[in-house]
């Protein structure tokens, strides 16, 4: 059901106005007379199927309370320059095993954000199995963010129960998401790979004032340049993460910013991860002022010896991890967790600043292997 809610022109702002008056590239039958006046309406929906169907003839989408049936995207995909989303009261999702989105969002300057008390439900209690990705039930990703360029925004969304990984932002260019709340802590030991925010192929992203209960790591950064996590809070999962890095189409990660952070009740805190045998970068990333408590693994770990998702032991070169600044890290790991892990191969660990890393608890790893200058374990 689409209903108008007042004709364009109304209330809209000069902006919108310039964005109104481009090609329409599809219209709704029942919007034609405002195509024609090249004006693009306000539209509250509240089934999913017509908000998907109408969604290019819409300035605002309303979504309201939007049960999303099983097996289905909730499409905002090639959204029209410059369209709002905005989630309102409860949106649910039914169960089925396929692999998803439960939504997804791509356009050029598009703004998502949620009303006062706005959540959106996965319902994930209904796939969680303990094993995640890895084998069990199929589970759908719940939100990606894939194609997004221009200056696009992500705000204000409660996110609860997820599957499994939450936020998937690819190909994403000019991307802002901030004071999103994931919430995840129902899944206990079953909740796996539920993942907050992963990060591939995307370039001037910023994620501000996350709020993140989860199971998986809080950001996993694969591949994208100009990335700024800050002001974040993570607990439950694994922690603030760069990697694995190698062995798929995008390998390189560079002007990395995470900051201003708080990391509880996780397996690690700082991480950087690389694929060993394969190839890649991670150049000029900057851990700052991150506080840790109660880490079960490593406070901080850097390793270059990754195989199919576990360590090896044996570090490989062919991912140099370069201009790395770690700075500020304090706080307490458990005690029979590793305050510090650093296990880099031969010269592949270079031009590292080392400054005000404080972390106490745990154990002195016997392990590192060729620090780089300034660092220590
Ligand atoms: C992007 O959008 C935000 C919020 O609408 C605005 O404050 C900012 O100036 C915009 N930036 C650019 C480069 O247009
Ligand atoms: C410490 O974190 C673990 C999860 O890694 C959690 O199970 C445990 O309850 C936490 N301990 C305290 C004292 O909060």
């Amino acid at each position: 059901m689409v209903r108008i809610l007042k004709a364009l022109g109304l209330g809209l702002s000069t902006a919108s106005m310039l964005v109104a008056a481009a090609p329409m590239p599809t219209a709704a039958p029942e919007l034609k007379n405002a195509v024609a006046l090249q004006k693009r309406a306000s539209c509250t929906f509240t089934d999913a199927a017509a908000a998907s169907k109408s969604k290019a003839s819409c300035a605002t989408i309303v979504l309201d309370n939007i049960a999303v049936p099983s097996g289905t995207t909730l499409d905002m995909t090639k959204l029209t320059d410059g369209t709002k989303v905005i989630f309102e009261g409860t949106t649910t999702w039914g169960y089925e095993e396929w692999s998803g989105p439960l939504f997804s969002v791509s356009g050029k300057d598009i703004e998502v954000s949620g009303s006062s008390g706005n959540s959106l439900d996965g319902n994930g209690a209904k796939w969680w199995d303990g094993k995640g990705t890895n084998g069990g039930k199929t589970k759908p990703k719940f939100f990606y963010a894939h194609s997004l360029t221009g200056n696009s925004s992500i705000s204000g969304l409660n996110i609860i129960n997820s599957p499994v990984q939450t936020f998937s932002i690819n190909d994403a260019t000019g991307l802002t998401v901030s004071d999103v709340t994931i919430d995840n802590s129902a899944a206990g030991d079953l909740g796996h790979n539920t993942d907050a925010f992963d990060i591939g192929s995307s370039t001037d992203i910023t994620i501000s004032g996350a709020n993140v209960k989860n199971q998986d790591d809080c950001l996993a950064i694969n591949s994208g340049t100009g990335i700024t996590f800050t002001g974040g809070t993570c607990s439950g999962g694994h922690g603030l993460s760069i990697g694995s890095v190698g062995g798929r189409d995008d390998n390189v990660v560079s002007d990395i910013t995470i900051s201003s952070s708080t990391i509880s009740d996780s397996a690690n805190g700082v991480r950087i991860k690389t694929i060993s045998g394969a190839t890649g970068s991670v150049k000029g990333v900057t851990y700052k002022d991150i506080t840790l408590s109660n880490i079960s693994d490593y406070g901080i770990v850097i390793e270059q010896d990754y195989e199919n998702g576990s360590p090896t032991g044996t570090p490989t070169a062919g991912v140099p991890i370069t201009d790395l600044t770690i700075s500020g890290i304090k706080g307490t790991v458990a005690s029979d967790a590793t305050n510090i892990y650093i296990l880099c191969a031969s010269g592949a660990c270079s031009g590292w600043t080392w400054e005000n890393v404080e972390v106490t608890g745990g154990k002195t790893s016997a392990k590192c292997s060729n620090l780089p200058s300034g660092a220590s374990c």
